[in-house]
């Protein structure tokens, strides 16, 4: 079968982690969140986590270059060979330039780029009553998907937080940096026949139904 090589879009609470949760058991691919790799930097005290983490309370970008060698050593970990699905990654031009000519190099291509569309003000309502578990980083929402015991997570049992970047004044930061440096890629992608777009408004069962038809049609088609 083709792999699927996927590149997850959209806004800030968008609900990007929560459809690649659902994907990748779907599609038994690894998922790679630049996110989620850079706030385990930071927990751990790392060099990395040391330099991004000024950035990422202020809801601004980690440079290019510190963000892109995470990605390039993901591709090539042995899980990825059949496919990938990331999340956060490519966020501006420039990195969506340095992942085509990574997977050039690898004899390897997209499949497509999902582009999970949600309006700004219900970007702000979704984070600011996101919570988090501390020990694997799954997502609740305190009002749209509760966990059944508050403050504690269905799945692992650890304790749910409230991410630093989730503050009203951060939250709006990041939605301008999302305008200003990303949403650009959604016109790149489209040019390069690549884009498939989701309603983010409707719920994540909804939401995660079509992305799954669209990939199996996609897969489908590429087996024809
Ligand atoms: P990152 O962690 O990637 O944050 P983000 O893109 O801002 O996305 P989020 O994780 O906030 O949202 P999501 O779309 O995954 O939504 P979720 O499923 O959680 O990046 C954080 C920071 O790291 C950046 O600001 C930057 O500093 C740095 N960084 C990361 N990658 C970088 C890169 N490539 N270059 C430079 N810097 C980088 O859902 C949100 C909430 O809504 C949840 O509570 C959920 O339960 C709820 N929800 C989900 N779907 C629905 C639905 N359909 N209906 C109702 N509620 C829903």
């Amino acid at each position: 079968m083709k792999p699927l090589n996927l590149v997850l879009l959209g806004p800030p609470g968008a609900g990007k982690g929560t459809q690649a949760e659902r994907l990748r058991e779907d599609f038994e691919i690894p998922y790679f969140a630049t996110g989620d790799i850079l706030r385990a930097a930071v927990r751990d005290a790392t060099d990395l986590g040391r330099k991004a983490q000024a950035y990422m309370d202020r809801g601004e970008l980690v440079p290019d270059e510190l963000v892109c060698d995470l990605i390039m050593e993901r591709l090539d970990d042995p899980d990825a060979r059949d496919g990938f699905l990331l999340d956060g990654f490519p966020r501006t031009v420039r990195q969506a330039e340095v992942l085509d000519d990574a997977l050039a190099a690898r004899d390897r291509e997209l499949t497509a780029v999902l582009v999970i569309d949600v309006p700004d003000d219900e970007v702000v309502r979704r984070l600011s009553g996101r919570r988090i578990c501390v020990k694997n980083q799954h997502v609740y929402h305190v009002e749209f998907d509760p966990p059944k015991n508050p403050d504690v997570c269905d799945q692992d049992g650890s304790r749910l937080i409230q991410r630093d970047d989730d503050k009203p004044e951060t939250i709006r930061r990041r939605l301008e940096v999302y305008h200003r440096e990303t949403e650009p890629l959604v016109a790149w992608y489209e040019q390069r026949g690549l884009l498939r777009r989701f309603d983010g408004t409707r719920s994540p069962d909804e939401v995660h139904r079509h992305i799954r038809a669209t990939l199996a049609t996609l897969r489908l088609e590429a087996e024809l």
